[in-house]
């Protein structure tokens, strides 16, 4: 059976996680969500004191980091040299590690063939910001997924208070917005549409409609 890959890209709090996580159960094929990876990386140096403005100390660590994704009952899990850290890399401390680090070549290019091996061996909806342009540039389909920054951050501020977080609306927009500009300036693999994607926003869609857009998407290019 021939496996097919989806590529999802897009900003910050656009819903690619859970819509893309939603979408891979009803169609049947594994999710991997890559900015965990980041995140694992961004947790390492968090805790080892790492200086996140010096990408020739962040690349040095690569050397000690072991990220890895395993499936635990057909959930993906994050290990970080063995560690199950899949709780700790959502706190909004290491979001901004893991943008930090994601700017680094050393630490794309470390993590660049764990990402094609899972393709490799499955059919995958995968999200992260470069997985239709770097990843998987032969990706089955590749969907650009966005909303308004206002309500991505309306959505991600709701997450957050629902988790007890002690957090303020304009904060969670400055830092939304800090880390799509880093994320989209940076020179490796910048976030960016592919010239192939299809565009969907979700900005006017409940997280119900958004789920049956994508999974529509995916059906009617494959
Ligand atoms: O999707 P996320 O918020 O969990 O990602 C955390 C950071 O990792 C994000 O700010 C940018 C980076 N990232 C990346 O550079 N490339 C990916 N494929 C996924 C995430």
């Amino acid at each position: 059976m021939k496996l097919i890959s989806v590529a999802i890209d897009g900003p910050v709090g656009a819903g690619k996680s859970t819509i893309a996580r939603t979408a891979a159960e009803r169609l049947n094929y594994i999710y991997c969500d890559t900015g965990a990876l980041y995140r694992a990386v961004g947790l390492y140096c968090h805790r080892n004191g790492v200086d996140m403005n010096d990408p020739s100390a962040i690349a040095v660590s690569m050397g000690n980091i072991n990220a890895d994704i395993r499936l635990v009952d057909g959930v993906q899990r994050i290990f970080l040299n063995g560690e199950d850290v899949s709780d700790e890399i959502r706190l909004p401390e290491i979001s901004m590690a893991a943008s930090a680090v994601s700017a680094v070549p050393a630490v794309r290019s470390a993590l660049l063939g764990l990402q094609r091996e899972i393709a490799e061996k499955n059919s995958v909806i995968m999200d992260g910001r470069d997985i239709g342009t770097v990843v998987l540039p032969n990706a089955d389909v590749k969907i650009f997924l966005t909303a308004k920054p206002e309500i991505r951050a309306k959505r991600r501020y709701g997450e957050l208070i629902a988790k007890g977080k002690d957090v303020t609306f304009e904060e969670v927009l400055n830092d939304l917005n800090q880390r799509d500009y880093n994320d989209s300036h940076r020179a490796a693999a910048p976030l960016r549409q592919a010239a192939d994607a299809v565009l969907a926003d979700t900005s006017e869609l409940d997280f119900g409609q958004s789920v049956d857009l994508v999974c529509g998407l995916i059906k009617e290019r494959l």
